[in-house]
C-alpha cells in the first residue's frame, strides 16, 4: 500500500508490518470499533479499516502526522476520524473494541521526550517504556469488556515487563508473534549505550520485535 510520508512522519516499517499482519492473522478487526493509537501516516488505522473494522480512530501528537494520516485515508477511500492528542485523550471515556499500537520503544539517553522533533516517533524513555507503560495503565479503561489490545515493541524494552504492566492493569497479555531483524539506524547509533546500561549484549546487532495482545484478565 502506497502512503505519502513527508519529513517529520514515521514511515512504516518492519514493526508496523509485523502488527498489521497479527491484525489480520487475529481477525479482531472485522465488525469492530478500532483505535490506533499513534497512527504516524496511518498504515495502521488503513489496515483495520481494509480488515473490515465497523469504525476505526486514529490518534496522534503530531499535527503533521495527523494531516498526513487523514490525507493517506482519503487517498485510500477509507473512513477514518483522525485526532490530534496524547494517546487515549482525543476519544474521552469512549471505548473500543481494538485498540492498535506501535509506540515510541527505542531506549534515548534522556526521559525528556520529544514533542515536536521526529525523534518522538521513537524515544522512549531511558529503558524505553514511558509510553509502554502508559498505554498499559490506561488501555483496560479504554476497551469494551471482550476488547482486545495489540501493541509491538522491541523485545529491548522487555516483553515480560509489558505483560506484567498489563496486569497491574487489569490485563492478561501473551506474546502472540515474535521476529528477528538487523537493528535498523536509530537501534545502531545508540547500541553503545544500549550495551553500558546492560539492555541488549556486547556485540547484538539484532532485536526481537514482539506483539502483545491482551485482554480483561477472567
Ligand atoms: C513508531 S511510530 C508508529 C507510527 C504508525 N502507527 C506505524 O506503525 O507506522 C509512533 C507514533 O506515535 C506518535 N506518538 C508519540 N507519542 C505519542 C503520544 N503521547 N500520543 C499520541 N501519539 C504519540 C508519534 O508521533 C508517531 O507517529
Amino acid at each position: 500500500m502506497k502512503l505519502l510520508c513527508p519529513p517529520g512522519v514515521y514511515r512504516a516499517q518492519t514493526d508496523t508490518a509485523v502488527l498489521i499482519r497479527s491484525l489480520v492473522r487475529s481477525g479482531l478487526a472485522a465488525g469492530s470499533h478500532v483505535l490506533d493509537i499513534g497512527t504516524g501516516g496511518g498504515a495502521l488505522a488503513l489496515a483495520a479499516s481494509r480488515a473490515g473494522a465497523a469504525s476505526v480512530t486514529a490518534v496522534d501528537l503530531s499535527h503533521r502526522s495527523v494531516l498526513t494520516a487523514r490525507l493517506n485515508c482519503l487517498l485510500h477511500g477509507a473512513l477514518v476520524s483522525v485526532r490530534r492528542g496524547d494517546l487515549f485523550g482525543p476519544v474521552g471515556q469512549r471505548r473500543f473494541d481494538l485498540v492498535l499500537a506501535n509506540p515510541p520503544y527505542v531506549p534515548a539517553r534522556t526521559a525528556v521526550l520529544p514533542r515536536h522533533r521526529v525523534a518522538r516517533c521513537w524515544n522512549g524513555g531511558p529503558d524505553g517504556r514511558t509510553v509502554i507503560d502508559r498505554i498499559c495503565a490506561a488501555a483496560a479503561e479504554r476497551l469494551t469488556p471482550r476488547g482486545v489490545l495489540l501493541m509491538v515493541h522491541s523485545g529491548v524494552c522487555g516483553a515480560e515487563t509489558t505483560i506484567r504492566r498489563l496486569a497491574d492493569g487489569g490485563l492478561a497479555g501473551a506474546v502472540v508473534e515474535r521476529v528477528r531483524i538487523p537493528f535498523g539506524p536509530v537501534m545502531r547509533t545508540r547500541a553503545g549505550m544500549l550495551e553500558l546500561r546492560g539492555l541488549i549484549a556486547p556485540g547484538d546487532d539484532q532485536e526481537e520485535l514482539v506483539v502483545v495482545e491482551a485482554r480483561r484478565a477472567a
